[in-house]
């Protein structure tokens, strides 16, 4: 029998098979907030190593967001314990989970002055090290982590809440107190060396109260008029149900923007509780964790803040290029850290979208 005849109609065949298939599973899943969101930015969530190894939480990843962050896998500490010791596991895990799956990763962080590793302010005998020794471990400590990691990670959160809550300017860290403010600008030219491609943001929170806002972008202004490599602020928008107004937040995303950089918010969620940074309780206040539950009245007043920030967002499209919530769904969030269960994601502790999600999709 003349075979060949036969192998076109069964190539034909395979082939219309393979192009059903992929539009069956293509079509067969829910569109997710990343879909609704394609024309305007990325959507992102902050990750644990936990979360990629867990079906249930990897498939809500995958289906739901176009880039993830590191929630700590990449801060100084975690990765670089020791002077002659990095440790990349976590790390390589959350990049390869990126690069596997077509998934932006934004890099978070290489210099803030919480969980940093002892051995980087002191010296072999214990003495607080001098300025150009800093300098010197904060240079090789970027390069080695950008360097790792270049073409895998197209954004960084170089240096993180360098602004004082207080009225002074720069937070006293040890960053401060050993180099002054030099410790900013050579964080990102370090950067820049090490990925002259990588988009370079600034990082802070609490960005919509003016008094802050105005020193962030004091530093900001001063940075980009000198010709230091920053591309973009970061606005965590770690948020309550009752802060940011939308005056506020687009006051803030109008200034940045002014100064010529991309605007991403970083860190998202909406606390179920009054009060700024997600209302945790003050220490004084806590006790054994409490878990009041996820009232009706919390749930109305979430979703009106995510609706009204998501048509801000959406408003300003053309400066902001990502929105990435910090934690993944209810089960888990960072600020459950701080004495009660909150509730401040857009999917419950089931996973499932709470009533908030279409409040976000429906435009
Ligand atoms: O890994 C250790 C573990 O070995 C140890 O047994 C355990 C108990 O001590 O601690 C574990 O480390 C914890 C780490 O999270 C990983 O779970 C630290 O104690 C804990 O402080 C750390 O909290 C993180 C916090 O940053 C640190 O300040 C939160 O998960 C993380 O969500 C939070 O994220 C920050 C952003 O990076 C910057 N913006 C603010 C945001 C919220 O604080």
């Amino acid at each position: 029998m003349n075979t060949h005849r036969l192998k076109i109609p069964l190539l034909l065949a395979c082939s219309s098979i393979l192009f059903i298939a992929a539009r069956l599973n293509r079509e067969d899943k829910p569109k997710g907030l990343k879909d609704y969101y394609k024309k305007y930015f990325a959507i992102g969530v902050a990750v644990r190593p936990s979360d990629l190894k867990n079906n249930q939480e990897s498939s809500l990843i995958l289906n739901e967001f176009n880039s993830i962050t590191p929630e700590n896998a990449m801060k100084m500490g975690p990765i670089h314990p020791s002077e002659s010791r990095y440790f990349w596991r976590d790390a390589d895990e959350i990049v390869d989970f990126g690069v596997k799956n077509k998934i932006k990763v934004r890099g978070h962080t290489l210099c803030w002055h919480a969980q940093t590793p002892s051995w980087i302010f002191t010296d072999s005998s214990g003495n607080q090290v001098k300025k150009d020794v800093l300098l010197r471990r904060l240079k090789s400590h970027i390069q080695t982590v950008v360097s790792r990691y270049k073409g895998k990670i197209y954004a960084w959160d170089v240096v993180n809440e360098a602004i004082a809550d207080d009225t002074t300017f720069l937070r006293k860290s040890k960053w401060f107190e050993i180099t002054g403010e030099d410790f900013i600008e050579k964080a990102f030219e370090y950067a820049h060396e090490a990925d002259p491609k990588a988009v370079l943001f600034y990082n802070d929170y609490n960005t919509e109260i003016a008094s802050k806002r105005d020193k962030i972008y004091r530093l900001l202004k001063k940075l980009r008029d000198k010709g230091v490599p920053v591309h973009g602020v970061g606005l965590q928008a770690h948020w309550s149900i009752n802060s940011p107004s939308r005056e506020e937040l687009e006051k803030s995303i109008e200034m940045f923007s002014s100064l010529g950089l991309q605007v991403q918010f970083t860190e998202l969620d909406i606390s179920v509780y009054s009060g700024r940074q997600g209302g945790q309780l003050i220490q004084g206040q806590r006790r054994q964790m409490e878990t009041p539950v996820f009232t009706a009245e919390m749930e109305q007043k979430q979703l009106e803040k995510y609706k009204m920030v998501f048509e801000v967002f959406r408003k300003y499209r053309k400066n902001v290029t990502g929105v990435t919530f910090w934690n993944l769904s209810d089960k888990y969030s960072w600020l459950d850290g701080r004495g009660r269960k909150n509730y401040p994601l857009l999917f419950d502790t089931n996973l499932k979208p709470k009533r908030a999600y279409w409040e976000v999709v429906k435009f």
